[in-house]
């Protein structure tokens, strides 16, 4: 992680605000998941952070890679393009999902020529699967209890687990092959009994499918979720590994493969945004700083990941319960309305968020004419 010399000497070379990523903590992160859950295949969710570096310095520590749109495969493509074609699409075939249920027909008819591997939740898209990507591989998608993640999604996505087994059924009568199932717990899980029901339900289609006959079924795929440590309430991933590997021991044989779809957990800690101050005010007696970027930027995890990014400033001193807006003309651009910052900070002070490398520049917006963020490398080359 840069100390706060480098970020000031960054800042002042590259102007602001500044997004860094320290490529060295996304080395450390992938290397703690892969140590930690040694069964399981990490496919890195691009979606979490779409930096074509990024996706280099993980495709280069040996990540796969969960991909939910055709601009998200093409960056991931990007890496193996001069791959004589054989190996390439071993490499497809083996190391990339399409981890989206739900697919455009062009999406579709554009990725049969890679044999993928894509997710699917209804009869609809077995349909659509069937007449634009038959070649395809499937994963049946269920889903689980989300209780108590930050970020639910078993509302738009999944198979009840009641009709999983019977989607699956169509999906062979269709013709089409599928090769296991996947779920996803919802992101920042820190409740992982999330995860113990999910597999308890996993293991239960499982069952089903192969008593129908459908004994090719041999994917499980974990979905994402593990919790990025953003406080020291954050339960560690330490303890949900030690869970995981229990449960995969007790209901999973070894010809079954593991898979998951780490983003978050990847990504959120490596990265650092340093803003600066461009204007203030007193609003109702309490300060008020406007910076650089807001939640039309790079902090538009406010908004769409519910997440907090403390600020700090780069001075020491008393202090004070503040307001940060972003800089747009709307009031909605509220990074924070109680931070603790020292008194009486001056324009063009800096300061920075730590852990804000998930779903931050991601989801980012052009809005007001303001953007992109400008992204730095550090530690991009390996020592
Ligand atoms: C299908 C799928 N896989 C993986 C992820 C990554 O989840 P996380 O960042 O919580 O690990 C997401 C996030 O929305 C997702 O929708």
């Amino acid at each position: 992680m840069p100390t706060l010399t480098q970020l000031k000497q960054l800042a002042k070379e590259h102007g602001t605000p500044l997004f860094v990523v320290d490529h060295d903590v996304l080395r450390k992160n992938y290397a703690e998941f892969r140590r930690r859950l040694p069964r399981v295949q990490a496919y890195y969710a691009v979606k979490a952070n779409p930096d074509p570096e990024i996706v280099r310095t993980l495709y280069e520590a040996g990540a796969s890679f969960d991909v939910a749109s055709l601009s998200e495969f093409k960056i991931v493509h990007e890496n193996i393009k001069s791959m004589p074609p054989k190996r390439r699409q071993e490499w497809i075939w083996d190391r990339i999902i399409y981890a989206n249920p739900i697919k455009a027909d062009a999406t579709l008819e554009y990725l049969n020529r890679y044999k993928p591997l894509v997710t699917y939740d209804n009869e609809a898209e077995i349909g659509k699967i069937r007449r634009f990507a038959p070649q395809a591989g499937l994963i049946l998608r269920l889903a689980v209890p989300n209780t108590g993640s930050v970020v639910e999604l078993s509302s738009k996505f999944g198979a009840a687990p009641g009709e999983a087994a019977d989607l699956i059924e169509k999906a062979f009568r269709a013709g089409l092959v599928v090769e296991g199932i996947s779920f996803h717990v919802g992101s920042q899980c820190t409740n992982f009994q999330n995860y113990v029901q999910a597999l308890e339900l996993a293991d239960g289609v499982f069952r089903e499918a192969w008593s129908r006959g459908y004994t090719r079924m041999r994917i499980l795929d974990i979905g994402g979720g593990f919790p990025a440590p953003y406080d020291r309430h954050t339960r560690p991933f330490k303890e949900l590994a030690g869970i995981l590997n229990a449960e995969f021991k007790r209901l999973f044989p070894p010809e079954i493969e593991i898979l998951a779809e780490p983003g978050r957990f990847l990504v959120a800690t490596a990265a650092t945004l340093v803003v600066e101050i461009i204007g203030k005010s007193v609003r109702d007696g309490k300060p008020c700083y406007y910076v650089n970027d807001g939640v039309y930027g790079t902090f538009s995890g406010v908004l769409f990941d519910h997440c907090r990014y403390p600020l700090q400033s780069f001075r020491n001193g008393s202090k004070e319960l503040s307001a940060v807006f972003g800089p747009t003309c709307d009031a909605l651009d509220v990074i924070s309305s109680a931070e603790e910052l020292p008194r009486n900070l001056k324009l063009g002070d800096l300061l920075y968020s730590r852990d804000i490398g998930a779903y931050s520049t991601a989801s980012a917006t052009n809005f007001n004419g303001m953007g992109p963020t400008k992204i730095v490398a550090v530690n991009s080359i390996l020592r």
